[in-house]
């Protein structure tokens, strides 16, 4: 159900939404790169930082908001879903003002969705 609504408002403002494996393939090798924070799906195609050679080509397809929150690249905390760790308040600080960066100087392209994380929670729900 949650799925639906956030298919439903994304759709609405004329967004796409992306599961972890969809966000991997836009990881420079059809041309295209994204990168997702909090929630939000980020267009950093063209930008040098995350081209091969820069500093950041290792977030390139990912979800970063782990790896921001934790100031760290290492791959368990960029392939770790957000849904999956608890941030602490002053991490959770740190994640929205990156977003808001990033959201200052990148597209939108879409919204980032963890259908495994959906399914958890309604299961939780049906048992209350
Ligand atoms: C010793 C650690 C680090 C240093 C010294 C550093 C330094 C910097 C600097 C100077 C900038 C440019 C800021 C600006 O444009 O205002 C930057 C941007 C950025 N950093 Fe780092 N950083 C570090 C660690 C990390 C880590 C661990 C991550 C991710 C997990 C990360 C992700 C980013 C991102 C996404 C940007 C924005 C690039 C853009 O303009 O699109 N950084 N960093």
């Amino acid at each position: 159900m949650i799925g639906f609504w956030l298919l439903v408002s994304s759709l609405s403002i004329g967004q796409k939404t992306f599961t972890i494996e969809e966000l991997a393939q836009y990881n420079g090798d059809n041309g295209m790169r994204y990168i997702a924070c909090d929630g939000l799906v980020f267009d950093v195609t063209g930008v040098a930082v995350y081209e091969p050679g820069g500093s950041y080509p290792m977030l390139v397809g990912k979800d970063i908001t782990v790896g921001l929150a934790w100031n760290s690249y290492e791959e368990k905390w960029l392939n770790t879903h957000p849904y999956e760790v608890k941030l602490s308040p002053n991490q959770q600080k740190a994640v929205t003002s990156w977003k808001n960066f990033l959201e200052k100087k990148y597209k939108i392209v879409g919204t980032i969705i963890y259908p495994e994380a959906e399914e958890k929670l309604e299961e939780k729900q049906e048992e209350l």
